[in-house]
């Protein structure tokens, strides 16, 4: 195996398993994931942040009920043909351009809720040697360029482990996994420590964690041995605390803004974002939010 950092990243793992309790009861028949932001799942936005990084495999870690993402990212024969047969090319392109190359998506199982770090120890077999990427897919990030890709561009440069950051106010440090960071150059950071869900008034500084890793398979032999943190689960963050010293570790204050879909207001504000967005329908969006607001 090449040492930490030259090391290529081979794999993007999209937890997907999480029940989708905060927005209920849309999730009660339908996977969080596969809510839709204007005209794509959650899901579709967060592959393709991986895709346009250069990361070719995707690892879905999935658990029961899930299987309505597996049929996203594959091909539905019957709705192309018939689509293809009377000449609807856009809803054609819509429906089949984004599938990935067959063997791309991977998936594997989260057996049992233990926590987003088992979720990311679940899939140690699928993802092959290299670094690894993890996405949480509740989260879509809004950026001029995609916030995985700009943080390979830190990886290319400094290897170990890279984390995004964006700062958060000090009252709400508790929600998140939150930093203590060393030597800052622009908007990269060196990252010294790092704490899950900080009791209020303990938060080492108020940059917090945006669901974005990129991450050394040492990271799995952590995971393997982890107590479960905060909640009573497996955390992610503190297996990576643990590679702290070990390995370079930066964090990257992205560019670029995230909205959190697991939250009602957060998925409603991604509608209201990505629909003012929408090439077709964002004058048409703007116009009604706008009377809404005045009638407010
Ligand atoms: C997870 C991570 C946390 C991170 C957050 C970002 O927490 O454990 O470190 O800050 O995602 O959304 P969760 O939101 O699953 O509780």
């Amino acid at each position: 195996m090449a040492e930490p950092g030259k090391r290529p990243i081979t794999a993007a793992i999209l937890p997907v398993a999480g029940l989708g309790t905060r927005v209920l009861p849309a999730t009660k028949a339908i996977p969080k994931e596969m809510l839709p932001v204007v005209d794509k799942p959650v899901v579709q936005f967060v592959v393709e942040e991986a895709l346009a990084a250069g990361i070719e495999r995707i690892v879905l870690v999935t658990g029961r009920g899930k299987g309505a993402i597996e049929d996203h990212f594959d091909h539905m024969f019957e709705l192309e043909a018939s689509l293809r047969a009377r000449g609807k090319d856009e809803g054609l392109a819509a429906a089949s351009d984004f599938v990935p190359q067959p063997g791309q998506v991977i998936s594997t199982r989260q057996q049992s809720p233990l926590g987003l770090g088992h979720a990311v120890w679940c899939a140690r077999h699928a993802v092959g040697d290299g670094a690894v990427a993890v996405l949480l897919p509740d989260v879509i990030i809004r950026a001029p360029r995609g916030c995985l890709a700009q943080m390979v561009d830190v990886y290319d440069r400094h290897g170990g482990n890279v984390v995004a950051l964006e700062e958060v106010p000090w009252d709400v440090t508790y929600r998140y996994g939150i930093v203590e960071t060393g030597a800052r150059d622009g908007s990269t950071v060196e990252v010294t420590g790092m704490v899950e869900k900080p009791k209020a008034g303990e938060a080492p500084s108020n940059l917090s964690l945006v669901g974005r890793y990129i991450l050394q398979p040492e990271v799995f032999a952590a995971l393997a041995s982890q107590e479960p943190g905060a909640g009573g689960e497996i955390q992610l963050t503190d297996a990576m605390a643990s590679l702290l010293g070990k390995q370079p570790f930066h964090g990257l204050v992205y560019d670029g803004r995230q909205f959190d879909c697991g939250d009602k207001a957060g998925y409603v504000e991604a509608n209201a974002a990505y629909g003012l967005d929408h090439p077709d329908i964002g004058p048409e969006v703007r116009k009604r939010l706008a009377a809404l607001l005045s009638q407010a």
